[in-house]
């Protein structure tokens, strides 16, 4: 089973941006374990700051992979693009977000690429990659 994760904007910075929010942890080292949890997966994983690279990641590996993890961060709230690049491609997408987005600020409490993916996930930390995983397979 071949899965791909997929981080939007700033997710580079975790475990160094806003940790009250997000928590101490870098991705590489969640990553890492996450591998080692389930060695029968191809866990693939990218990260861009750009909504157009996250459409072509999207295009890419949306008609070759079992699954598609996506935490599109700030994307998530204004991108028709994304959302049509989901609905774009025959691998089923999970949305993922670390934080509670409905126990923050309003803007955050609208999802533009919800209706276009198989299910969400929030407010677990990075535990929620995982769910997702699991939901996929
Ligand atoms: C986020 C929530 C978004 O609102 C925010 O813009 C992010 C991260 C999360 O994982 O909690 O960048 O997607």
């Amino acid at each position: 089973m071949k899965i791909q994760i997929i981080n939007g904007p700033n997710l580079n910075l975790l475990g160094v941006r806003e940790p009250e929010i997000y928590g101490n942890n870098d991705f590489e080292h969640f990553l890492e374990q996450l591998r080692k949890d389930y060695p029968e997966i191809e866990i693939s994983y990218y990260q861009s700051n750009v909504e157009g690279f996250m459409i072509d990641k999207l295009h890419e590996v949306g008609f070759a992979y079992d699954g598609i993890i996506l935490n599109a961060g700030a994307y998530t709230h204004t991108s028709v693009a994304l959302h049509d690049a989901i609905r774009s491609i025959p691998a089923p997408v999970v949305e993922v977000h670390i934080s509670n987005v409905f126990q923050r600020e309003a803007f955050r409490h609208h999802s533009m690429i919800s209706p276009a993916c198989k299910g969400v996930i929030c407010g677990f930390g990075l535990t929620g990659y995982r769910l997702a995983l699991e939901a996929l397979i």
